[in-house]
């Protein structure tokens, strides 16, 4: 007799605290224009990565030929190939970029970029940047000797940069009591 009345009870104590639980995390009002900043972040990373890490094969042009693409065989994409731009999808440029060449059967010459499997917003930025060289000016067929001479000049600068690095202060400091 007095089990069948516990029941009840419980399910009025009950019915208060789930809709306490329900209440909790609502206020994220600007959800909206957060995800467009964080879109315009994500591109302005991809731009970076773009230019610090697939222009020296891919070249600043999109053309497949930076300045470390002479030795490569097959050579990297020339991303201006409207046709290959229409035989790609979005997410085989993604897996791609992520897993690199060899996992989808392309060379193992295109590297993985494993740290951009957690940025996926990132990795669609790159896409962005990929899919714009679409339909551009490529390099002329078989002529190529002469674009590629004032593309490779922009690696050259690198030797000046080392000079800075010698210790300064410590000859002057030394004279004064
Ligand atoms: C060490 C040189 C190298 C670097 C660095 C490199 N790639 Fe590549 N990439 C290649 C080569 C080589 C291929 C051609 C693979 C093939 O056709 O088998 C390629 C192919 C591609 C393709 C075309 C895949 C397809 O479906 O045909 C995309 C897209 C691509 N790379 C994007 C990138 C991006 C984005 C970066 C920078 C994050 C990058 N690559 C960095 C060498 C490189």
């Amino acid at each position: 007799m007095i089990r069948s009345r516990i029941v009840p009870v419980l399910l009025v104590v009950a019915a208060p605290l789930a809709s306490y639980g329900c209440n909790k995390g609502s206020g994220e009002g600007g959800a909206g224009a957060a995800a467009s900043a964080n879109t315009a972040a994500a591109d302005a990373e991809a731009k970076t990565i773009f230019e610090q890490r697939c222009v020296a094969c891919h070249g600043a042009q999109g053309w497949g030929n930076g300045v470390a693409a002479a030795q490569l065989n097959p050579k990297p994409r020339n991303y201006t190939d409207v046709n290959w731009q229409k035989s790609v999808t979005d997410d085989d440029l993604k897996k791609v970029i992520v897993k690199g060449g060899a996992a989808v059967g392309k060379s193992p010459l295109m590297p993985p970029n494993p740290d951009l499997e957690s940025k996926p917003e990132v990795v669609a930025g790159l896409v962005r940047i990929v899919r714009s060289f679409s339909g551009k000016p490529g390099p002329a067929p078989e002529a190529s000797a002469a674009p590629s001479a004032s593309a490779s000049a922009s690696a050259a600068p690198s030797a000046s940069v080392s000079a800075s690095a010698a210790p300064k202060g410590s000859a002057s400091a030394a004279k004064q009591k």
